[in-house]
């Protein structure tokens, strides 16, 4: 069982990052709440936990009695207010201000007033979001990281207006988990993407002057670099909608050139191919 300062967590939005986090909330032994917008999206959701922990059982890290009590320690529904035991909630909806916003007020309504609330957001301001509610000092930015199941780190992000003690409970309950948390501040990009999407941009660059081939750029980052997959790869995993969001806020915080988006970027994301989720984006998906 894990031990955190938190027992009952919620998650608003059950997309691929969400699902994720959710997982590991509750493989971790806390009770959770997940929470979507319609049946659609919350019937999306339990399909994504069901997958994932189903995958664990058969590659036989996980067994089908602990799959259940996981799926059972996690209650989904469409009502918000579901949420108001929770002791800490966590955003993973979509990167639009405004429906962040939205979110976090009713959030602000419905949840105990000594709730912490994190956002999971990979490119807006954590400040912009906690200045529309009337607790930010509770409020922090918890980045998990695709695929939120496997990857170690999340980073914790403090705004000049979060209390310590919240960062500091959300960063303790990131190592009850067992993964690694870093604090930052509430700057474009973090640490992580400020550093990894300049990377991710060359490369599409790369291809579109046409210096390399698709493959040959994956193949030299992977059997070269020793990276798990290659730029083309991993854009193709994280969405590339979310990573032109990405690159422009880090762009209009920095202003430097490898930030600015590639146009071929821009093109795929125009035409809809927006990597594994769509179907295709640099490579096709099945
Ligand atoms: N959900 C749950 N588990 C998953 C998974 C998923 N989507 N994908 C893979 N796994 C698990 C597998 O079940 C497997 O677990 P077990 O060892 O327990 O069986 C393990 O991960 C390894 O998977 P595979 O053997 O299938 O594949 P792999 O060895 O190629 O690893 C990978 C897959 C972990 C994704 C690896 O390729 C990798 O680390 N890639 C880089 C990912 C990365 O850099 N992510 C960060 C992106 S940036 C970001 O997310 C920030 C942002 O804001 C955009």
């Amino acid at each position: 069982m894990t031990e955190s300062s938190f027992s009952r967590v919620g998650v608003v939005g059950l997309g691929t990052m969400g699902a994720g986090i959710a997982e590991v909330l509750a493989r971790g032994g806390l009770a959770v709440v997940g929470v979507e917008v319609n049946q659609d999206a919350l019937d999306r959701g339990r399909g994504h936990l069901e997958v994932s922990t189903g995958r664990a059982v058969k590659r036989g890290r996980l067994t089908e009695e602990a799959q259940r009590e996981i799926l059972g320690r996690t209650v989904l529904s469409v009502d918000f207010a579901e949420l108001g035991d929770c002791d800490l909630v966590i955003e993973a909806v979509p990167e639009r201000l405004d429906l962040k916003r939205r979110v976090f007020a009713e959030l602000d309504r419905v949840c105990r007033e000594d709730a912490v609330l994190a956002t999971n957001t990979s490119s807006l301001s954590v400040t912009d979001i906690a200045v529309s509610t009337r607790r930010p000092t509770k409020i922090v930015g918890v980045h998990f990281f695709n695929p939120a199941p496997v990857m170690k780190l999340v980073e914790v992000i403090r705004t000049v207006l979060t209390e310590p003690d919240a960062v500091a409970r959300v960063a303790g309950l990131v190592r009850a988990l067992g993964k690694t948390p870093v604090t930052v501040g509430d700057r474009a990009g973090f640490v992580a993407n400020r550093l990894l999407f300049g990377y991710l941009n060359q490369a599409v660059a790369m291809l579109e002057s046409g210096h390399a081939t698709r493959d040959d750029i994956d193949a030299a980052m992977t059997a070269g670099a020793g990276l798990p997959m290659g730029p083309f790869t991993l854009m193709d995993l994280i969405g590339l909608d979310t990573c032109q969001g990405v690159l422009d806020a880090v762009h209009a915080e920095t202003r430097e050139r490898r930030h600015a988006a590639s146009p071929l970027l821009r093109e795929l994301v125009t035409a809809g191919l927006l990597g594994r989720k769509t179907g295709r984006g640099f490579y096709p998906h099945d």
